[in-house]
């Protein structure tokens, strides 16, 4: 048995004879790889430098327009939700500014750097206003969001004060829970069902009435509940119609969180997952998302550590300098870490994190660089810091000759100050996502990618990890959606 990388840094495990026989495999599949992306990138080439100049607007599809009020429902309304929520009427009150929102704050440079058309994004796409915004959720405790902001700590009791009748007025719908998934809490404020397909009837019929009370046209569906335990695919999510009769028979295989995201699809509803669980990243959710046109994407907000991982693992391959270890360790003190203290909930979230470095520093490419990199990732519960986390990394690299370098971030960030403009930005670019005749029926949002730890893509597709690549394909699709040339940043142009 021997480990080979293919030519997207990805580590396969196979029997061979010896090792001559295993490099000899990873040399061919190697090069039969790098042959069928050359020619993917030949044909692509051809496609957007016809597309470049004229961009014809039938390519792109249309977007219809986002009148009306955008229902936002969240199951889980902790720490992430609260913050995201108050902040949101915070801002609408003119008390606040969207600090870390894309959407709210962001530009897009369109045509040459020397057009100077730079517009802010929400004024280049047709995004939903913050005043249109309504809210609901669910959760497995009886607060509502005032009482629930109140209790996670993140925000000011001066600035929760102020927003108190609005946020008292949103309470949390009775939650799809089972103990078995989340070991590390419990609460009364569950439905009840004789089986898993009642309880997704009962979500749907909360969806419908939501819809119907609220007044909104459009739905989206946030998932920031905690961290289920680890699971992973069974022949039960494999196709409706297999999923269906798990969930009449109970499978113990599906979570709470694939209740949600089954009913919210089965509504129209597009689905965000938050957090690291399988959730939508299923092929039974595929298959719906595309049936009914409700886009998916997923996983795990990018938020803290991972977010300067993603920042500096390219930064080192783009210099090749080589990485022998890297050594991430997390203190938190919220009810997500203490979620997490839990070994089947820190699996899920390790799993997350752990594949960050294998793709994008691409070990079989470079293995002299990064084949004997040691990567390890610890979460600490630590009450005493709350939401305010601490996450320290000890990086070992080198350079020039093999001479070994030391790299230590210690970052004290805010996690749920840094998830919330995230949120808003994931829900109001999933809904442009649905409003638009091109997105809406692919099922994946893979241009999402940049706010998450664990990108969700097609089966046999690599994620991209690193920021930038994400930044650029985000922004790419938004001027491909307006027919605007892309931008390659080649610029020769300047110099003719
Ligand atoms: N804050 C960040 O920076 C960050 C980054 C990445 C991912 N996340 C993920 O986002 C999620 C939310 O984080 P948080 O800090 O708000 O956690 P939190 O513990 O404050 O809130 C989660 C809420 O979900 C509720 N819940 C659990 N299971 C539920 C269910 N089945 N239905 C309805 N409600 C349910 C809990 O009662 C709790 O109120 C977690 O999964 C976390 O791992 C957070």
């Amino acid at each position: 048995m021997a480990d080979w990388w293919d030519a997207d840094g990805r580590r396969h495990r196979k029997q061979f004879k010896n090792s001559a026989a295993a490099r000899e495999h990873e040399h061919r599949e190697t090069a039969l790889a790098h042959a069928e992306r050359a020619s993917r990138e030949m044909k692509l080439a051809a496609r957007t430098s016809g597309a470049k100049r004229s961009a014809p607007k039938s390519d792109s599809g249309t977007i219809d327009s986002a009148k009306g009020k955008l229902g936002v429902m969240i199951p889980g309304m902790g720490a992430v939700a609260t913050t995201f929520v108050a902040g949101v009427e915070a801002i609408r009150k003119g008390l606040a500014k969207p600090i870390g929102s894309l959407t709210q704050m962001g530009t897009i440079r369109l045509g040459k750097r020397t057009d100077g058309r730079s517009p802010k994004v929400k004024e280049f796409v047709p995004l939903a206003g913050l005043d249109d915004l309504v809210f609901t959720g669910w959760d497995i405790f009886e607060d509502n969001m005032y009482e629930a902001a109140s209790n996670a700590g993140v925000l000011d009791y001066r600035l929760l004060e102020q927003l108190k009748p609005f946020l008292s007025s949103i309470t949390p719908r009775p939650a799809v829970f089972d103990h078995k998934y989340v070991k590390k809490i419990d609460g009364p404020n569950v439905k009840k069902g004789k089986n898993k397909m009642q309880l997704a009837e009962q979500l749907r019929d909360d969806i419908r009435q939501f819809k119907k009370t609220s007044g909104a046209t459009r739905l989206i569906t946030m998932w920031c509940g905690s961290t289920e335990s680890y699971i992973e695919p069974t022949e039960a999510h494999q196709s409706l119609k297999a999923f269906e009769k798990a969930l009449r028979e109970n499978d113990e295989m599906i979570a709470p969180s694939m209740i949600y995201s089954y009913a919210s699809l089965m509504e129209g509803v597009p689905f965000a997952n938050g957090a690291p669980n399988l959730t939508v990243d299923l092929p039974v959710m595929l298959e719906l998302s595309r049936k009914n046109e409700a886009p998916i994407c997923g996983k795990d907000f990018k938020t803290g550590q991972t977010l300067m991982k993603t920042v500096l693992a390219p930064a080192f391959k783009a210099r090749l300098l080589g990485l022998s270890g890297w050594y991430s360790t997390n203190i938190l003190g919220n009810r997500d870490g203490e979620v997490l203290d839990d070994p089947g909930s820190f699996k899920t979230k390790e799993e997350s994190k752990l594949g960050v470095l294998e793709h994008i520093l691409q070990p079989g490419l470079y293995p002299e660089l990064y084949g004997n990199m040691f990567h390890k990732v610890r979460i600490n519960y630590y009450p005493p810091r709350g939401d305010n986390k601490e996450g320290w990394d000890n990086i070992d690299i080198f350079g020039w000759l093999g001479y070994p370098m030391q790299i230590k971030v210690d970052f004290l960030c805010r996690d749920s100050i840094l998830a919330a403009p995230i949120v808003l930005d994931l829900v109001l670019l999933m809904d442009l996502a649905q409003r638009s005749s091109e997105l809406k029926g692919l099922g994946i949002q893979e241009w999402l990618s940049f706010f998450f730890k664990s990108p969700m893509t097609v089966p046999g597709l690599y994620p991209e990890h690193d920021l930038f690549i994400q930044l650029m394909k985000l922004k790419n699709t938004l001027r491909h959606l307006k027919g605007e040339e892309l931008i390659t940043h080649l610029g020769l142009e300047y110099y003719d």
